[in-house]
């Protein structure tokens, strides 16, 4: 029986592999750099902290999550995003003691149950940021400077800011009964779902990909009109931070996400090479969330890009990531030479360079191919003739000149040839 993957999950293999490893050390290098802590929460959760979390009448709660019951009859769910773990971390962690704000950031799997199709999967990857603990423009600032550096660092390029502000809660309650009241007129044009989701949680109705739905809210108040002037100064601070360090943007009012925390600045970071998964990241503030589950007040903002859709929009821009993909010496042994060529194997390794070996018995010349294949730059040749001399040969695999060489002069040689350089990306 051959079995097959599931739907919308994928393998990770070779160059693609490597490419996602590329991106992710690379924006951890940039998190440190920033002054961000690691978090690592489970891969499952207690379905409640979503439902709570990110809001029943959302499509994430409503559709598309992975829930199930353990066998202790315990409903769990399968996280389909980071935000709200890291905050049920941040209070059961006491993490509040700690000087605020405090920075995290993480990588790792989401599920969520999608139509899978180019750039939306049931498994993908996502790198996050939080910060907790202030509500300070410039956090705002940092953050969404962080994402643009980020994807400019890959060599993304024709990056589209949008930038929005959701209001406090204050200013939500009033956009949402403003929004009720167009609704509830307009209510025949839209789809079942959006019917329900009009009394319920009008905001939703902006999620809704129906023709009908989106041509029912062409007219439709915007959040802009309700902000208070605590939630419009705050806008004002972060746009002419983001103004003051360069950050170019453009102002969507009907950028709302399809998350109920968030409040304040709202952000998504767009390509135009992707498609209908346009998005390849996106956040905002979410100050009410930690006292929701049950802290003190604390305003938090984040993000989270999807690793999957960073690849593609390098793909499609055919951006050359600089992934080292061979190794620098290939020991070539062959006959009684093997326990000799696995010694020098060793050593070379332990000095940092990259090197292999053949365990697969090939002849000399099978090796020399193999050798060829893994792009290795020099290869060793051992055979009992060289070695009952206490000789190896260099074979220099790009100028095709070969060379001999004492055994015990291999590491001065590896040594001076290699310059000791880090084999792994350091940035
Ligand atoms: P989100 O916009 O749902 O936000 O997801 C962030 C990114 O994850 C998206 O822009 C996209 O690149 C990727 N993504 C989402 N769904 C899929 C999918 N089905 N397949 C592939 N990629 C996907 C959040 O998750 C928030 N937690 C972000 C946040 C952090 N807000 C505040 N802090």
């Amino acid at each position: 029986m051959k079995f097959k993957i599931p739907r919308g999950t994928s393998d990770v293999i070779f160059e693609k592999a490597a490419k996602k490893q590329y991106i992710e050390k690379m924006a951890i290098q940039l998190f440190k750099q920033f002054g961000y802590y690691p978090i690592v929460t489970p891969t499952f959760e207690h379905t409640e902290l979503f439902q709570r979390g990110i809001g029943e009448g959302t499509d994430i709660v409503q559709k598309e999550m992975y829930t199930f019951k353990d066998k202790g009859g315990r409903s769990l769910t399968l996280r389909p995003e980071g935000t709200a773990p890291v905050v049920r971390a941040y209070l059961e962690n006491g993490l509040a003691s700690k000087p605020l704000p405090v920075k995290l950031y993480y990588c790792g799997q989401m599920f969520r149950y999608e139509r899978p199709q180019a750039g939306r999967y049931r498994e993908f990857w996502q790198l996050g940021v939080e910060v907790l603990g202030s509500k300070d423009a410039f956090v705002d600032a940092e953050v969404i400077l962080l994402l643009v550096r980020f994807l400019e660092k890959l060599g993304l390029k024709e990056l589209e800011l949008n930038l929005n502000s959701m209001g406090c809660s204050e200013c939500g309650k009033s956009f949402s009964k403003a929004l009720k009241k167009y609704l509830a007129d307009k209510i025949e044009h839209l789809c079942e779902d959006c019917k329900r989701r009009a009394e319920l949680n009008p905001l939703r109705v902006f999620d809704c990909k129906v023709k009908g739905c989106q041509a029912a809210l062409k007219g439709a108040p915007l959040i802009s009109g309700f902000w208070c002037e605590d939630c419009g100064n705050h806008f004002e601070s972060v746009k002419s931070i983001l103004d003051n360090v360069g950050i170019s943007y453009i102002l969507n009012p009907a950028l709302v996400r399809g998350f109920d925390y968030y409040t304040k600045t709202t952000f998504e970071i767009r390509t135009p090479y992707l498609g209908a998964q346009n998005a390849l990241g996106g956040g905002g503030r979410y100050d009410s969330l930690v006292e929701e589950f049950g802290g003190p007040s604390t305003p938090a903002i984040g993000w989270a890009i999807g690793t999957e859709r960073v690849i593609m929009a390098i793909e499609e821009l055919n951006i050359n990531l600089p992934i080292k993909s061979n190794i620098d010496v290939f020991i070539a042994a062959i006959d009684g030479a093997r326990d000799e060529g696995f010694k020098i194997l060793n050593a070379i390794r332990e000095m940092g360079i990259s090197a292999d070996m053949d365990y697969g018995e090939r002849s000399l010349k099978g090796q020399m191919k193999l050798a060829n294949k893994l792009k290795a730059s020099n290869v060793i040749i051992l055979g009992p003739d060289e070695l009952n001399k206490g000789l190896c040969l260099i074979r220099d695999m790009n100028l095709g000149e070969q060379s001999e060489l004492k055994i015990s002069e291999i590491t001065r040689w590896a040594k001076d040839k290699f310059k000791l350089r880090k084999v792994d990306f350091d940035g």
